[in-house]
């Protein structure tokens, strides 16, 4: 019943008690010439954590018995050259797990605990709640596992609506139970900047909040207001969080456009004599800084409080939907284009771009951008491209440059999860679950170099119509464990199979405490009703699709 599902799952004769509890040993793989440092001891905190949590750490609350070793060796294997693999083999004995890194260790936790019953991932662990399900052994049997693309993501909008940091940390619980590596989180946008700079306070000051929110299309607002920042304290935890459980965060601050939260903290930024205010309307569009020096200047220096803090292998840059409509008139940018002999105002969207990821590069960060970024050319050869406009932008990204799938249809989980009028307002049209289970990440008629250059896909929670963790909860599953499948499997070979794992996955999210949609419809409190909530659009996916296909050649 494990999900995603396996490479090779085979079972033996025989249970392991688990009775008297785990004693834990973590060592180094004899084969391995010694992991990073600091992994071993990495390693030992996460295994301790993750048995304390199912409530099986020897000692506790069963001290008088002898405990069952749980052997975990850390290390790359000759047969695993892409070092992602991990094996747990469980015997009358004992568990051993064998696993690469930190990554493969959570992987192998997670897969522990989907071994035992649900209610083993209840917050008082196994053993506490009573349920008619806990018996505390589990089959003898060996899993073998590794994932089909390494980058397997999950994207939060912490902007339109603000989430707590604790909200953010049960997201990347959440990301690594189901076996997701990134969590993506899209920090800034017109609604409010959430890093609260200390190089640049009124960042925070002044961009983390608005007075009010626009609840409805029809205008309605709530006057109250909404806000929100992380410290780089917060940050540096979040990341450090992510990374002991496998979950690399990326932090992404969205420039030239989506920018009106910053030009209201620094209005110098942005166009000379307009009013900037951090948008009160959840959807914003036509903003954008100067892509000038001093705007470069001012952002390296954000990125270098943002890299500092949290030590994180990638950042998003943004590069989307751009209003370059005023950079042909004003005359600092004009002046910047002659000095690069540049015609077009887009050929400055890509200097700054690329000004930005050769500042990350030299700190060796990789660059990501949105894929408007390579249709201006703002992208170096590594540059990650994720591609949201759909299939065309996505096969021509992948002719060049590594791509993280992440296409409106069927990855924007921000959309209906169908066609039931009951379903609560969100942006109109409906993504299935079956529309996800048939995610192919690397088409069949794409060329080998295209599919080579998928690193994965990653599915998006952008949160305009999402107040709170209880929304994200109901968008997000369980929508999100058929990606997890696809991208760790490969792909849903056999529907009939991922239904009945999934609905076995779903009372494991009651153990949880996540809000999911149940397969068969919401409840009454997750519907619209009839007040602001009320799902009011009368867009169709068919249309969404088609007109995300036709802005994919947009700057
Ligand atoms: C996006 O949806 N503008 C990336």
């Amino acid at each position: 019943m494990l999900l995603p599902r396996p490479k090779h799952a085979g079972q033996r004769p025989g249970r392991l008690d688990l009775t008297a509890g785990l004693a834990v040993h973590v060592e180094q793989l004899a084969a391995d010439d010694g992991p990073p440092d600091g992994t071993l001891a990495a390693a030992e905190r996460s295994v301790l954590r993750a048995v304390a949590r199912l409530g099986l750490l020897a000692g506790h609350p069963r001290d008088d018995a002898h405990p069952v070793p749980l052997q975990v060796r850390v290390g790359r294997r000759a047969d695993d050259p892409t070092g992602t693999a991990h094996t747990l083999d469980v015997t009358p004995e004992g568990i051993t797990i064998e696993a690469t890194d930190l990554e493969s260790v959570s992987h192998a936790l997670t897969t522990l605990a989907q071994l035992l019953p649900p209610s083993a991932l209840r917050a008082a662990g196994l053993g506490a709640s009573g349920a008619s399900d806990e018996v505390l052994d589990v089959p003898c049997g060996r899993v073998e596992d590794s994932p089909r693309y390494p980058w397997r993501g999950g994207m939060l909008d912490v902007v339109r609506h603000f989430a707590p940091k604790r909200t953010v940390l049960r997201y990347i619980d959440l990301l690594a139970a189901h076996r997701f590596n990134r969590m993506h989180l899209h920090l800034t946008d017109d609604q409010g900047w959430r890093i609260a700079s200390e190089r640049f306070p009124r960042l925070a000051e002044v961009g983390s909040w608005r007075p009010s929110t626009r609840l409805g299309p029809d205008g309605e607002h709530d006057r109250t207001p909404h806000g929100g920042s992380y410290s780089l304290a917060d940050l540096r935890e979040i990341a450090r969080y992510g990374r002991e459980r496998g979950v690399v965060v990326v932090p992404e601050i969205d420039v030239p456009g989506h920018t009106s939260a910053l030009r209201a903290a620094y209005p110098e930024l942005g166009r000379p004599g307009v009013d900037h205010t951090v948008q009160d309307t959840v959807w914003a569009g036509g903003s954008s800084v100067s892509p000038t020096r001093p705007v470069v200047a001012f952002l390296t220096e954000v990125l270098d409080e943002l890299c500092d803090a949290m030590e994180v292998p990638y950042v998003h840059l943004g590069g989307d939907e751009c209003d370059m409509s005023w950079w042909a008139e004003d005359p600092a940018i004009t002046g910047e284009m002659a000095e690069h002999g540049y015609s077009e105002p887009s050929q400055m969207h890509a200097h700054l771009l690329r000004a930005l990821a050769s500042h990350l590069a030299a700190r060796g960060v990789r660059a990501i951008v949105w894929d408007e970024g390579l249709v201006t050319g703002g992208v170096l050869e590594d540059t990650i491209v994720m591609a949201w406009r759909g299939e065309r932008a996505s096969s021509r990204a992948a002719r060049t440059h590594d791509v993280v799938r992440s296409p409106l249809f069927p990855t924007y989980f921000n959309f209906d999860q169908s066609d039931d009028p009951r379903e609560p307002r969100s942006e109109g049209g409906a993504i299935t679950l079956d529309d996800v289970a048939a995610f192919a990440p690397a088409p069949a008629d794409w060329t080998d170099t295209q599919r080579s250059h998928v690193l994965g896909g990653q599915f998006q929670v952008w949160t305009e119509w999402v107040p709170d963790e209880r929304r994200i909860d109901y968008l997000a599953f369980p929508r999100a464990c058929a990606l997890a499948e696809v991208l760790w499997s490969g792909g849903i070979e056999d529907r009939p199979g991922f239904d009945a794992r999934l609905r076995h996955h779903l009372t494991r999210l009651d153990a949880l405490g996540v809000e999911y949609r149940p397969l068969d419809g919401p409840l009454p409190w997750q519907q619209g009703g009839e007040g602001v909530w009320k799902r009011t659009s009368t867009d169709t996916i068919g249309a969404t699709r088609t007109w995300v296909e036709s802005v994919a050649d947009a700057p």
